[in-house]
């Protein structure tokens, strides 16, 4: 499959990593079309991956995934363009925060909206499928390294669409235990877990956690 990845930055990195493994061929996007990390992963990587703007990694992916920080998401799929963001699933794997005031990170929306929700409204063809932001990147697609097996949310309004990503999140990376938490407004929930998020990681000096949901 074609897949677009929007982001040259770790997460970027391990997800286009994981799907150039999985036999995938993978366009990294990035504001500039020869950007260094992207150029750095290509070169480490090989048969199957690409790198290009944002806008050429849209284009070129079935199926897109947001690995963008947050501030820059909604420039990124605006240097994307409507026309090659089309109808396709956007994983949307951002999160909010805002560094300026130093740590912990502040969230720049929070309590009646969020991310996932600002790039469904600016994009509404768009299917956009808020998962993977709870976790550190490596976990991402590799979530056997933690020795229990953990919890992973994702949100969207399209059913179908999030069929898939369960799938791709089952299939491809790993994930056993997933809860659909409901429509990207769920992403509020997600995204604000990051503030546990940051304090854990500050607690434990490692992000290599998760949560497991016992029920
Ligand atoms: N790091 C993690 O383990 C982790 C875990 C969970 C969720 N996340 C979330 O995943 C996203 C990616 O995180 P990351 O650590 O890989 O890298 P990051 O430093 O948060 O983001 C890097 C990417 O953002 C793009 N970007 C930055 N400012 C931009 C702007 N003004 N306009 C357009 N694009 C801009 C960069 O574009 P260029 O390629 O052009 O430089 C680059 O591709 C973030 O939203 C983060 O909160 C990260």
């Amino acid at each position: 499959m074609k897949i677009g990845v929007l982001g040259s930055g770790m997460v970027g990195v391990a997800i286009a990593t994981k799907l150039v493994k999985l036999g995938h061929e993978v366009k990294m996007g990035s504001r500039s079309a020869t950007n260094e990390d992207g150029a750095k992963w290509v070169a480490a990587t090989g048969k199957g991956a690409s790198q290009g703007t944002f806008k050429d990694a849209a284009a070129f992916g079935e199926l897109l995934f947001n690995c963008t920080s947050g501030s820059g998401s909604l420039p990124a799929l605006e240097s994307a363009g409507k026309d090659a963001l089309g109808g396709k699933i956007l994983v949307d794997i951002a999160n909010p925060l805002d560094f300026s005031g130093g740590m912990p990170p502040r969230l720049s929306v929070v309590n009646d909206d969020s991310l996932g929700e600002q790039i469904q409204r600016a994009y509404p063809n768009v299917k956009v499928v808020k998962t993977l932001n709870t976790v550190n990147a490596n976990l991402m697609v590799e979530p056997g390294l933690l020795k229990d097996a953990t919890t992973m949310f994702l949100c969207g309004d399209d059913a179908a669409s999030k069929g898939k990503v369960q799938e791709i999140l089952k299939g491809w990376f790993g994930w056993q235990d997933t809860v659909d938490l409901g429509p990207i407004a769920m992403a509020r929930g997600t995204e604000m877990y990051l503030a546990l998020w940051v304090r854990l990681y500050g607690a434990l000096q490692n992000p290599m956690f998760n949560v497991k949901l016992v029920r």
